[in-house]
């Protein structure tokens, strides 16, 4: 089995839980990079759903080893919880199948507090976070007064986190919004400190005695191609890469060592929180919230919902190096007598085939569509490509010609069971 890097080639949410669940059969080593409890990664297996939010979708699979790497920001409180979740749903989370990098960042109170804080102050111009602290912590870890995992260990560290929050209630009172109690945060991670010391260890060691051991590796990627700080929608972005180079960063692993890189996409569109969506439809959102679809697993919010971007997929193709192309939720266009795809845009007179670095830019396009027709029956039921209606496999053919990237496996329904591969 390659290397295999999973990235989400829109705005989040295509399904990689799902993706990254079914190659974890054939992998050994499944490693998260970046992000951190932002994301919401659902894996829907006989009857039961588990969403992930910081551990690796690869810990569902007994004798599967997960790594959560230097690039992640971990709440560690938060982390603890998910792990006391999963013990509920029957997965047992043990010290040797969950490695935590010692060079991960914390995620403290005092930045959720200040993700809360800073959005309440942009008024309309907010990004519409997931308020878990994330934009602050990657803040601090690049002004270099972040505080990294292997510090929960040190004895300075409760005094440490003590200022910290400290500090931080200053700037809360001044603001007039409720403050931190230092006292009772202290508490919890110093006792999550001492819950999560087993699993906390020098991962990128580890992962290249595992390449020296030919052992495989899957990288779950979290968020999507244009909540990438650089190559998204900025500012209306998440705060690390979320495409494939952030991978070699957020696990040590070099680019020698990535095989394959398949991107995620669900056969429209879908997006949380502010910022520009060329193919947004309202109406077609309507139509999937009717149907109980598209609700953020983290925050629970509407996801926007709109046309699948053949502009943004290409730009995507060209940043992460995609060699093919998982589609899911091609069910979600079932009922539909045609269906718009986006192969360009016009801005000014001018045809647009990449799109904007502006976001007010992004904003201001026209998307141009081609219609293609509809094939207006069920497809929950197909377990083979062949079984799909010709019009269905019409539009996965246009989306290949017209990006040079062939779809590898469709997706028609949430379950481990509705993957298409052959
Ligand atoms: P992720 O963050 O990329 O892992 O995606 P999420 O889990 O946040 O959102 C994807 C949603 O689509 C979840 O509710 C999945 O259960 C669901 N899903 C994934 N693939 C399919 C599919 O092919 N069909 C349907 N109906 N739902 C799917
Ligand atoms: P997964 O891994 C969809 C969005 C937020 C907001 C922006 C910044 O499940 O695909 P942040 O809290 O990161 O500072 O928020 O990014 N966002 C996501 N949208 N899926 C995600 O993760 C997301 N993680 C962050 O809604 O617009
Ligand atoms: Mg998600």
């Amino acid at each position: 089995m390659p290397n295999i890097v999973i990235v989400g080639a829109q705005w989040g949410d295509e399904g990689k839980g799902k993706i990254v669940d079914y190659l974890t059969d054939q992998t050994e080593i499944v490693v998260r990079a970046q992000g951190g409890n932002n994301a919401g990664h659902t894996v829907i297996s006989e009857g039961t759903k588990y969403v992930l939010h910081l551990i690796p979708s690869g810990i569902l699979w007994p004798n599967k080893t997960c790594v959560i790497g230097n690039g992640v920001v971990i709440d560690p409180v938060s982390l603890l919880e998910e792990i006391d979740t999963l013990a509920k749903q029957g997965v047992t989370v043990e010290a040797d199948r969950l490695l935590i990098s010692n060079r991960a960042h914390l995620v403290l109170p005092s930045h959720r507090a200040m993700d809360a804080l800073n959005e309440s102050s942009r008024g309309d111009e907010k990004i519409g976070t997931t308020k878990r602290g994330i934009g602050p912590a990657y803040s601090d870890k690049i002004d270099r007064s972040g505080l990294r995992l292997h510090e929960l260990f040190e004895d300075n560290f409760s005094d440490r986190l003590n200022q910290n929050l400290t500090n931080c209630n200053e700037l809360l009172e001044a603001a007039g919004v409720e403050t931190i109690d230092v006292a009772a945060s202290v508490t919890a991670y110093a006792e999550a400190a001492e819950r999560l010391r087993p699993f906390v260890c020098d991962t990128i060691g580890f992962l290249h005695q595992a390449l020296a051991d030919s052992r495989s590796l899957l990288f779950e990627g979290a968020q999507g191609t244009y909540l990438d700080v650089d190559f998204g929608t900025y500012p209306f972005v998440t705060s690390s890469n979320t495409t494939s180079g952030g991978v070699c960063t957020g696990s040590g692993v070099p680019p020698q060592r990535i095989d394959k890189v398949v991107g995620v996409i669900k056969a429209y569109t879908t997006r949380v929180g502010e910022g520009p969506f060329p193919t947004e439809d309202d109406g077609f959102g309507d139509v999937l919230h009717g149907m109980g679809r598209e609700f953020g697993a983290t925050t629970g919010r509407e996801r926007r919902c709109g046309w699948l971007d053949l502009v943004l997929l290409r730009y995507a193709t060209y940043v992460n190096g995609i060699d093919e192309l998982a589609m899911t939720n091609l069910d979600g266009l079932d009922g539909l007598d045609e269906i718009p795809i986006c192969t360009h845009y016009e801005l000014d007179g001018k045809k647009l085939d990449l799109p904007p670095a502006s976001a007010a830019d992004l904003q201001r396009v026209k998307p141009v569509y081609k219609t293609l027709p509809g094939w207006k029956t069920s497809i929950e039921e197909a377990r083979h490509l062949a079984d799909l209606p010709e019009k269905a496999r019409e539009y996965l053919d246009y989306v290949t010609r017209t990006t040079g990237v062939p779809i590898t496996s469709v997706g028609v329904g949430p379950d481990r069971t509705q993957t298409l591969v052959d």
